[in-house]
């Protein structure tokens, strides 16, 4: 096939693009003529035409290529799911009674195809079509790339990106500046446990767990900041919100007391709900995604540690802790009791004052009771906990005393230290997983879905 040098030159479009001129068939109206590249969703091959459904990542266009010589060539025999192309024809409306996305068809007078696809449509069609892939299954997580191409798991992604700019515009709102913190470290912030160690030229150094103590070293001259970061754990075990690599949302406060950071937090995350909510592609994704979504009603219901080890014994049956025996005051709340409770509860959580054993060593003490930190987890229904956070010891003396019982040498924090030497302050921060959030917010079952190309413990591909 050739084009006809006779029609008009065709427009390059992509198909975000929604008002070119649609011509009508029933009114004699000529539409735009364009050309527009893309893959072939959907393929259906009927007597009098064929129909295919063409997808360039920004939506859907139908096209109609009436049975003839465009459809008779070796190329047409061999369309198939993803085979890659340029179309060229006449947009028009759909006529009445019809549907398709936008509204609009594509009158294809001419093609070419770039890149085949196999024809094997049903090994592609399992992989893409439903998006209902399992994220456990080995092979879907290697075939992650291909995977990608379908409806769902790219919706999830294109949500994220939105998540993403959400967070940027909700911290660049409250005059919070963006940092980038390294990514080699040498010192840690969740416990060694959950260390990468790397070879860093004639030392050893690991991939940083969280940005936050570097983001504390930037308030007394940046103000308020925060960072969207990798940040990396070695997790052993496989569950449906641990990664190995995960963004790290972290945001570091000056001058506040606890219930500032509290409310910030609660603040922050409807903040970002809505303004995914407010854009367009973000309400359209939602609605595809998580249908029936409400959004969180503030004030979130804030529990005490105490208060939510009470709770989990006083359950019929009660709730043990991960040995098996009622909780006790200390106790770690372990994911499947945290996930049971918020669960139960059904609302967003913010777990306050968890018990110095069980938190890091930075913590400050609640002054109302010293066994306490001023600490804080969100735990939102269906995921459990998305964000971490606390006030930050911001005596030098304490913070000393802190390391020295917790095991950890003071010497590789000596910069850290120097911010408690220098004129210190009242001051807090937290991070959150945003897979984790994106997991709540898409109703998503893991973390696995939520990442581009996730990463624990076992795989590394593709
Ligand atoms: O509670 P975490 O360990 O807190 C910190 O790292 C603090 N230093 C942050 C700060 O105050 N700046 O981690 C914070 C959040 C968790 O609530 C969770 O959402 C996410 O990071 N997270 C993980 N997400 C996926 N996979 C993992 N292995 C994660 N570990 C933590």
């Amino acid at each position: 096939i050739s084009e006809d040098p006779s029609l008009p030159k065709a427009q390059t479009i992509k198909l975000w693009k929604k008002d070119v001129p649609l011509g009508d068939a029933a009114k004699g109206v000529k539409g735009t003529r364009v050309r527009v590249f893309g893959h072939i969703h959907r393929l259906r091959v009927q007597k009098q035409a064929t129909f295919l459904t063409l997808k360039d990542g920004y939506g859907f266009l139908q096209c109609v290529l009436a049975a003839g010589p465009l459809t008779q060539t070796y190329e047409a025999l061999l369309f198939a799911q993803e085979t890659s192309l340029f179309l060229y024809g006449e947009l028009r409306s759909v006529p009445e009674g019809a549907t398709a996305p936008d509204g609009r068809e594509l009158h294809v007078d001419y093609y070419e195809v770039y890149g085949r696809a196999p024809g094997d449509a049903e090994a592609i069609t399992n992989i893409v079509a439903s998006g209902q892939q399992d994220p456990w299954e080995s092979d879907m997580l290697d075939k992650r790339h291909l995977v990608l191409r379908g409806d769902k798991a790219s919706a999830v992604m294109k949500l994220r990106s939105i998540l993403y700019e959400a967070f940027i515009m909700s911290f660049k709102d409250r005059r919070m500046a963006a940092v980038s913190p390294p990514a080699f470290v040498q010192t840690q912030v969740e416990g060694g446990s959950t260390l990468f160690r790397v070879p860093y030229y004639n030392e050893d150094a690991y991939l940083t767990q969280s940005s936050q103590l570097y983001l504390e070293t930037c308030l007394p001259s940046m103000g308020d900041v925060y960072c969207i970061e990798k940040s990396f754990r070695a997790e052993k075990s496989l569950t449906r919100r641990h990664l190995s690599e995960y963004t790290h949302i972290e945001a570091e406060l000056d001058a506040i007391v606890f219930d500032d950071l509290l409310v910030h937090i609660e603040d922050i995350i409807c903040s970002v709900v809505d303004t995914v909510l407010s854009d367009p592609a973000g309400k359209e994704l939602m609605e595809l995604l998580h249908p029936g979504f409400v959004k969180p009603q503030r004030p979130f219901k804030r529990m005490k540690y105490a208060e939510a080890i009470d709770w989990l014994n006083a359950q019929d049956p009660p709730v043990p802790n991960e040995f098996g025996n009622p909780h006790v005051f200390g106790d770690d709340i372990a994911e499947a009791a945290e996930r049971k409770m918020v669960d139960t509860l059904n609302v967003p959580v913010l777990l306050t004052h968890f018990p110095v054993e069980v938190k890091a060593f930075y913590m400050k003490k609640d002054a109302s009771d010293l066994r306490v930190t001023e600490s804080v987890d969100v735990l939102m229904p269906n995921v459990g906990e998305i964000v971490g956070g606390s006030m930050r010891m911001d005596g030098y003396d304490e913070l000393m005393a802190a390391f020295k019982s917790k095991g950890l040498n003071p010497e590789p924090y000596y910069w850290y230290l120097d911010q408690r030497k220098y004129g210190t302050s009242p001051h807090g921060g937290y991070g959150l997983g945003l897979e984790r959030l994106l997991a709540w917010l898409a109703n998503q079952h893991t973390v696995r879905t939520c990442c581009l190309y996730p990463r624990f413990m076992g795989r590394a591909k593709p």
